[in-house]
Formats: C-alpha cells, sequence, structure tokens
C-alpha cells in the first residue's frame, strides 16, 4: 500500500499587518491584555479586493513550485475553510478554476481549527487506495470580514487573522516516511459554544434564540478547557499508535488558537516548549491555514529535517479535534 507524504508546502499571508494597538480603533483593549491571554503580538488582514479562494491560490501556486509540479499533476483539491467566498459552491472549485484546471474533482471540508488535520486524514486514506496520486490541501481564510467590530466583539474579535497554507500531498512506496496515522473526532454537543449562526438555512421556528446574527460567539473558557484537554487525548493516542513517547517526537505542531493552550499542552506531558513550534505571535488564529503556515515556517527555519517524527494536533468549532502522525 503506498504511503502519503507531504512533497511540498506553501504560505500566503496578506501583506497588512496589524498590531495589537492598532486594534484599539475599534475595541477598548491592549497589547498588554492580548498579549499575556494569547501570546498574539500581530495578525494579518487582506486589503481589498480578496476572496479566501485567492489566498488559497497564492499559497497552492508556492507549494507547487517547491514539490516541482504543476496543476495539471493534481488528482484532486482539498479545500478547508470556514470563511468561504460564497455561502454555495465551496472555494475548492473556485480554486480549481484558477488554477486553469477543467474537470479535477474538488472538495470542501468545514472543520474549521481541524480542516487542515482533517484534510491530511482524507488525502492520506485516498492515496493509499490507490485512487489519487497527488492531492492539494489548501486551508485558507479570510476572518477579518466577519469579525464583530462592535464593541463586544472585543473578546473574539482580537484572535483572528487572515492567510493561507498549502501542502502538495503525494504517493510514495517508502514506508519509512510520510503519513503513518491519523484519528479524528468530533462532539457536536458543543456546537453552539463557537459558532457563526447566519446566514442560516434553519426555519424561523427552528433560529435560535436570541440573536447571534453574522457575527462569531465563543465561549472563550469552555473552548479553552476542551481544546487543551482534546489535543492531549489526541497526542496520546498518536503516540500510542506508533509506540513513540513524548520524548521521541522531534516536533509537535498544535493548531495556533492561544500560546497558553499550548503551553498547557507541553506542560501535560512534561516537554519543553521548544518541541511545540509555534508562530501565533504573527498570524493570530489563522483558523484551517495555522498547521499548514507552520508547518512551511517550521520546515524553513530548519525544525522539520528528514526523518523527524511529527504529530499534528488540532482542535475548533464543532467542536472537532484530531491528530496525524508522521516522518518527514
Ligand atoms: N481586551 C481587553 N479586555 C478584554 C478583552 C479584550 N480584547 N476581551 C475580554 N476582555 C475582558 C472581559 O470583559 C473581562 O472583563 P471583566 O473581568 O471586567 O468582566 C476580562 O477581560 C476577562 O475576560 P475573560 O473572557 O474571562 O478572559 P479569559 O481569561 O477567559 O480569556 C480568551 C479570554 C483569551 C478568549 C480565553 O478564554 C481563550 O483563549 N479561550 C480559548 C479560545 C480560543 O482560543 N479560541 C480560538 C478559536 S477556537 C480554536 O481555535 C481552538
Amino acid at each position: 500500500m503506498p504511503n502519503a507524504y507531504i512533497s511540498g508546502l506553501g504560505m500566503y499571508v496578506p501583506p497588512k499587518v496589524v498590531c495589537n494597538d492598532d486594534l484599539r480603533a475599534w475595541y477598548d483593549t491592549s497589547d498588554e491584555w492580548i498579549y499575556t491571554r494569547s501570546g498574539i503580538k500581530e495578525r494579518r488582514w487582506v486589503e481589498e479586493p480578496a476572496s479566501t479562494a485567492d489566498l488559497g491560490y497564492q499559497a497552492a501556486q508556492e507549494a507547487l513550485r517547491r514539490a516541482g509540479k504543476t496543476p495539471s499533476d493534481i488528482d484532486l483539491i482539498i479545500f478547508a475553510t470556514l470563511s468561504p467566498d460564497l455561502y454555495f459552491p465551496g472555494s475548492g472549485v473556485l480554486l480549481q478554476h484558477k488554477l486553469g484546471l477543467e474537470t479535477t474533482p474538488a472538495l470542501d471540508i468545514r472543520q474549521q481549527c481541524s480542516g487542515f488535520v482533517y484534510g491530511l486524514s482524507i488525502a492520506s486514506q485516498f492515496i493509499q487506495t490507490g485512487m489519487y496520486k497527488c492531492i492539494l490541501l489548501v486551508g485558507a481564510e479570510i476572518q477579518s470580514t466577519w469579525i464583530d467590530y462592535n464593541p463586544e466583539g472585543r473578546t473574539v474579535g482580537v484572535l483572528f487573522g487572515d492567510g493561507a497554507g498549502a501542502a502538495l500531498i503525494e504517493a510514495t512506496e517508502d514506508s519509512s516516511r510520510g503519513i503513518l496515522s491519523s484519528h479524528l473526532y468530533s462532539q457536536g454537543a458543543y456546537a453552539m459554544e463557537l459558532c457563526i449562526a447566519e446566514p442560516s438555512s434553519a426555519t424561523r421556528s427552528h433560529k435560535l434564540p436570541g440573536s447571534y446574527g453574522m457575527r462569531p460567539y465563543m465561549n472563550g473558557k469552555e473552548v479553552f478547557r476542551h481544546a487543551v484537554q482534546r489535543m492531549g487525548e489526541a497526542i496520546e493516542t498518536a503516540l500510542s499508535a506508533q509506540g513513540w513517547r513524548p520524548q521521541d517526537v522531534n516536533l509537535f505542531i498544535l493548531h495556533q488558537a492561544n500560546i497558553r493552550i499550548i503551553q498547557a499542552v507541553a506542560d501535560f506531558f512534561g516537554l519543553p516548549m521548544e518541541r511545540f513550534y509555534n508562530n501565533i505571535h504573527k498570524y493570530g488564529n489563522t483558523t484551517a491555514a495555522s498547521i499548514p503556515i507552520c508547518l512551511y515556517e517550521a520546515e524553513m527555519e530548519g525544525y522539520l529535517k528528514a526523518g523527524d517524527k511529527v504529530i499534528l494536533t488540532a482542535f475548533g468549532s464543532g467542536f472537532t479535534w484530531g491528530s496525524v502522525a508522521m516522518i518527514w
């Protein structure tokens, strides 16, 4: 059975840097509050005109170039986002068209912060069955357009940024590298703890009490508690599937939601933060893009080397979570 491995990574963030103090134009907030609560110093926001598929396209171009491939080599596109260009169809088909492809299948997935981990797992299954040999997985978000700029939006509004990451995933007969295992979970009982409820297809009688509207709602403390617990469990599952001890893993890459969540997971395993690559200070929470952006920068900065044992894990709205174990 062929193994799936990442043959090229790409990322794109818009040039406009928005630092914590810039947010004081809308919110009663401070650099000190944001940095100590989340680890975020700045994030990128798009300037018009821009769409999520545009950002994904930029990242995809770089992933293709680094893998030495062209769009015509792609057998399947998987597009992970919570901020699609349109209500329907998904951004995957828009990216397919931008890449100049005619009929290549495009699959959109709605797993929010866990989108890239889910996407890797899906890609890996298609490659292991032999159905596809080369899959483009993109995680891209424009979140600056849904942020609530009213004063009460400050708790959520300061956390999110725009950006895109992409990975080309290919088949290899070399069983000593690539994706070794993946474990996926979700728990819809918590769907409303982190959501944007409208626009909605629900009938009026089925709508939620109160006015969620086209604005984000987050129960921050509940999300924090579950994120630490579930990402810890997902790492333990990946470790036991591989027979690895925590200290055997060269690099953990966690979804970049909050540096304190990452610190709590590192503490749980008794490992130093150096094993947990992070760049949340530069980009904030880029949701489906956060893990591929981390992978890209970790590789560029020399933290990821061939043969390294790597565990990725993410947790987010849904709730959804999961982990992937791989040899780089
Ligand atoms: N600036 C200044 N003060 C603020 C801000 C802000 N941006 N936002 C809230 N506050 C105030 C609150 O009003 C409150 O004031 P009060 O004590 O006078 O009532 C005070 O700060 C504390 O607010 P809390 O909500 O209790 O702050 P908490 O310590 O829980 O931190 C945070 C909030 C950072 C959102 C935290 O709950 C968290 O990180 N949760 C995880 C959420 C997360 O990471 N979500 C990302 C999406 S999901 C994912 O990616 C996993």
